[in-house]
């Protein structure tokens, strides 16, 4: 469907796998693997393109229990599950009946990417970088981060050996900053907002060479990381896929890249070939692409986010168009919630299924609410959404609205006199 393919490997090209190029993702040209990101010819993103051989579920089934599973539909070199990664991937879906029953839908999942190494979806397209990155020859893991990139990053470094540095933003949350700096590597806190911290990035990738910005310099590799979601929720619903899927936007690469995983498995005859719907989340605080979709713009225009879902605050995002695209190609929408509405949608998460999301979790459950309510997602239709983060690392967000009781005296008369044995507690 949407997979373009290539002949064989350039001679000298890394050895990425069934990789075979990079093709403008504007003008179509092709050119060699290797560490550029933009056409030579119109400045416009490139993509990985494949030579893909046959494969069946079974050898997929046969792999290891992490994303290197669907390394022959990855950058990866072949060898890849045999380095030293983080080995992140095969995240539950948890069939979500509890949350499901309260906003009147039949059948609907969570991907619950909270259970990778550092508790995001980042440790996916992070592993991806560094294997392609190592194979170039790039000898320091580097990225500009909202935070969940900033763990991800210092941690798969870690585990390589490599160094790293990391640029976030210095107002992120508490947790966020501690979960990097743990790590060692060389962390770097900046006054300005995420968008500031990916200029200065640019700025020094052009100036260190031997530099793997992640999501810069080798952001062709990076996001097809994210390609593993889409693979995993089509695998774990027994080879099909979903009908519908909610899919909360920064940079929006995600979103695109579970449209391009569908879309692959599909042409592979992996999964029945069948219509999907893609729509995405974002925080009103910071909502260029739900803008652009309501107002039928092709263009996203920058804002300055305020938000606290810090880790979707990306007031100039990269793969917007793109969204667009998939977004209105497969009949979804982007809408946004205010940040009470994240909240209230983060503590129901929790209420119903026991899943502790962070703030882009509460963004993706608040658009999954408006979408029914306004009739633009069908209650009666095959839903996956996707929680893609911690609750444990945005508590800040959440505390002045989770009431905590004050401590009782250790005795059964406390007990009954704060009133913890009636039937309603
Ligand atoms: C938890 C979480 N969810 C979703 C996203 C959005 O990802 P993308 O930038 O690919 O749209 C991010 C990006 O930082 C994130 O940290
Ligand atoms: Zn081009």
């Amino acid at each position: 469907m949407t997979t373009q393919t290539a002949g064989t490997r350039a001679p000298g090209a890394p050895r990425l796998g069934n990789a075979t190029a990079l093709s403008c993702r504007e003008c179509g040209k092709t050119s060699a693997l290797g560490p550029q990101y933009a056409c030579d010819e119109c400045f416009g993103p490139l993509e990985v393109i494949y030579d893909f051989p046959r494969l069946t579920r079974a050898d997929i089934e046969a792999g290891p229990h992490n994303i290197w599973r669907y390394a022959q539909l990855l950058p990866v070199p072949r060898d890849i599950a045999s380095r030293p990664t983080t080995e992140p991937g095969c995240t539950r879906l948890v069939r979500a009946d509890g949350l499901a029953a309260e906003l009147g839908m039949r059948r609907l999942w969570i991907k619950d990417d909270s259970g990778n190494p550092t508790h995001s979806f980042k440790d996916r397209v992070v592993a991806v970088a560094l294997a392609a990155a190592t194979e170039m020859g790039f000898k320091v893991l580097a990225c500009p981060s909202t935070g969940n990139l900033a763990n991800a990053v210092a941690a798969a470094a870690a585990r390589a050996g490599i160094r790293s540095v990391v640029m976030v933003p210095a107002n992120l949350e508490e947790q966020k900053i501690l979960t990097t700096a743990v790590y060692g590597g060389t962390f770097v806190t900046v006054d300005g907002t995420y968008d500031d911290v990916n200029r200065l990035a640019s700025e020094l990738a052009g100036e260190h060479e031997d530099w793997a910005f992640v999501n810069v310099n080798v952001r062709p590799y990076y996001a097809e990381g994210s390609k593993t979601l889409g693979f995993e929720i089509a695998e774990q619903l027994g080879w099909r896929l979903p009908d519908q899927i909610v899919v909360p936007i920064a940079s929006g690469a995600q979103l695109v890249k579970i449209d391009k995983g569908f879309g692959e498995l599909a042409e592979l005859g992996l999964v029945e070939d069948k219509p999907w719907r893609v729509f995405g989340a974002q925080a009103t605080g910071c909502s260029p692409v739900a803008e652009a979709f309501d107002k039928g713009w092709d263009v996203v225009r920058p804002v300055k986010p305020s938000t606290i879902a810090k880790s979707l605050a990306i007031g100039n995002p990269a793969d917007g168009p793109y969204v667009l695209d998939v977004v209105r190609r497969t009949g979804g929408a982007v809408a946004d919630v205010s940040d009470p509405e994240i909240v209230d949608s983060i503590r129901l998460l929790a209420r119903t299924q026991g899943v502790f999301g962070e703030t882009a979790g509460g963004v993706t459950v608040g658009v999954l609410r408006k979408l029914l309510d306004s009739g633009q997602l069908d209650p009666d239709a095959e839903t996956v959404i996707i929680n893609s983060g911690d609750g444990l690392k945005t508590l800040d967000a959440v505390a002045p609205a989770v009431p905590v009781p004050a401590a009782i005296r250790p005795t059964v008369a406390a007990f009954q006199a704060a009133g913890f044995d009636g039937t309603d507690v």
